[in-house]
């Protein structure tokens, strides 16, 4: 897990940048859905978790007043987040993994992620994990890139042989039948940009 960590600490001086175009492609819009999603149980002074919180990219789209906390696991990326204009002011940074949380059972109302189960070493742990601190009730709401069907799926098969070692990046992930299996309850699966990317709304039983 140490290894994960120093690969986006590597990343860190470039990753904003490098996401730009994305961001306007797209990416900017589905962050403001999956953080919609996540408000929906939210009560008054809400508390939510977002795990792999890299840069700070969710912050812009977080509610109004909740109280965060954000899990990240490289030193360099929380330094970004943390000098990140418009950081919510209840937002608390942990460097931590989420194959093992450091709150207790039921801490928070919400979950989210942003492309980040494609990293998360065990995404079953984690997955896991999530269930454990969301609150019976609460969502898990995933905004990830995952295994598109037909023949583009064999393509990103091979994408993976270059890109987990290479920067420890999985493309070929199944990550809505993980959560299935990490006994969420998929409450829908939403495709984008031809499958690729898949927005994985989940409630904790
Ligand atoms: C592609 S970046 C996404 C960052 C941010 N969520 C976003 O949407 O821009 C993947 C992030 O997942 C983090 N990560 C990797 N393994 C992790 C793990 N086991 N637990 C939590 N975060 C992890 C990385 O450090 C990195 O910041």
């Amino acid at each position: 897990m140490v290894r994960k960590a120093q690969v986006y600490d590597r990343f860190a001086d470039v990753y904003d940048r490098s996401m730009r175009p994305l961001e306007r492609w797209g990416l900017a819009r589905l962050r403001a859905l999956a953080l919609s999603e996540a408000a929906t149980a939210l009560t008054e002074g809400g508390r939510l978790l977002e795990v792999g919180a890299g840069t700070g990219g969710n912050f812009a789209f977080y509610p109004e007043g909740v109280r965060a906390a954000c899990v990240e696991p490289s030193y360099e990326m929380i330094v970004r987040a943390q000098g990140k204009p418009g950081r919510p002011a209840g937002s608390l940074l942990v460097r931590s993994f989420a194959e093992a949380l450091p709150f207790a059972d039921g801490a928070f109302d919400a979950a989210v992620a942003t492309l980040v189960f494609c990293s998360v070493e065990s995404p079953a742990d984690g997955l896991r994990e999530l269930r454990r601190v969301v609150r019976a009730g609460g969502r898990v709401v995933l905004l990830e890139h995952v295994r598109p069907r037909g023949l583009l799926g064999y393509a990103f098969d091979a994408l993976s042989l270059v890109t987990v070692p290479l920067m420890e990046d999985h493309f070929n992930r199944h990550t809505a039948d993980e959560a299935r299996r990490a006994g969420l309850e998929v409450l829908k699966v939403e495709n984008y940009l031809r499958g690729i990317v898949q927005l994985i709304v989940c409630r904790v039983g």
